[in-house]
């Protein structure tokens, strides 16, 4: 049996669909934390039993019988929760239950260095995988291109993109990043730990996206550099709660140090075609 976790989401969703191309529906079990927001699932035939990361006892009644885990990462921290309390407790239900492997959806910048807060909890998640005793292989996605959209939704709809210094990042999608996951969960051979960077074939920094914006909407788009300091208050005097502030501040100091740069080939290979690119991104999206 093949476990996903996180199927309400965008991503579990993703891998979930790419996945019944790969196994039966019989083959496959969803834990969420609200199975109504499942239910086309289960009407194909996939079981769906509720699973929450704060609730040992409900990840265990959900994962029964798991042979491979798809664990996909919390975003607690984004609203002052604890993600590594959270994946601590799936790895410990995930070794009792004698589950074969454990994959878990990680990030390129991963390290218990970075300045990306997220990134240091993928590091340590990595790091607990590593002690657990059970098989693993973290999928170090590439930054979601739907992050971009969403940080620079303002900028796009007044066509001024203002936001600290940043870096090149290389943007990529939910699709994408769904078949190779799910690929490789159906996939009798294995990677050990960390998978090579699964990214888009171009890394973009916010002129890039400020070009491409202008060109897609046909009116102009600027870029705007804002001190640290300039944003900071920003996001304090609109009342972003301090955990985000923390996110967010984060993502420019690493993106400008390169954090999230590398581009590498093997998520072309795993899906057998070049990755979606930015443009095409932003044009399905934003036209
Ligand atoms: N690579 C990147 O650039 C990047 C960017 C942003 C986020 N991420 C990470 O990638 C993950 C997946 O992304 P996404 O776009 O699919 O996010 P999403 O649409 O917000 O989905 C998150 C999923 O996690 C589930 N979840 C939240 N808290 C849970 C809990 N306590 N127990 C069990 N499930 C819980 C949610 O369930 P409900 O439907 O019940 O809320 C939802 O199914 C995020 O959670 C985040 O850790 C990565």
């Amino acid at each position: 049996m093949l476990v996903i976790t996180g199927a309400s989401g965008q991503l579990g969703r993703k891998i979930t669909e790419n996945l019944l191309q790969h196994v039966p529906a019989e083959g496959i079990a969803l834990s969420v934390r609200d199975p109504s927001k499942a239910l086309n699932f289960r009407a194909a035939g996939i079981r769906v039993r509720q699973g929450d990361y704060e609730d040992a006892a409900s990840l265990r009644h959900a994962w029964e019988g798991a042979d491979r885990l798809l664990l996909v990462s919390s975003n607690a921290a984004a609203i002052g929760g604890d993600p590594m309390m959270q994946h601590a407790t799936a790895i410990a239900v995930a070794r009792d239950l004698g589950v074969q492997r454990i994959f878990y959806t990680s990030q390129i910048a991963s390290s218990s260095t970075s300045h990306f807060p997220p990134a240091r909890t993928h590091a340590a998640t990595e790091a607990l995988l590593a002690q657990s005793g059970v098989p693993w292989t973290a999928l170090r996605h590439g930054f979601y291109a739907d992050s971009a959209l969403a940080m620079n939704a303002l900028g796009f709809a007044n066509g001024v993109l203002a936001a600290p210094l940043d870096g090149k990042v290389s943007w990529t999608t939910h699709d994408d990043l769904a078949a190779a996951d799910a690929m490789l969960l159906a996939s009798s051979e294995a990677i050990e730990g960390p998978t090579a960077p699964l990214t888009g074939l171009e890394a973009l920094d916010l002129d890039d996206i400020a070009k491409l914006a202008q060109d897609i909407l046909d009116k102009p788009v600027i870029r705007e550099i804002l001190e640290d300091g300039a944003m900071l208050e920003n996001a304090q005097s609109t009342g972003v709660p301090p955990d985000r502030i923390a996110i967010l501040m984060g993502y420019y100091k690493a993106a400008r140090l390169g954090e999230f740069a590398s581009v590498d080939p093997t998520l072309s290979r795993l899906i057998g075609h070049p990755p979606q690119s930015m443009h095409d991104f932003m044009v399905e999206q934003l036209r």
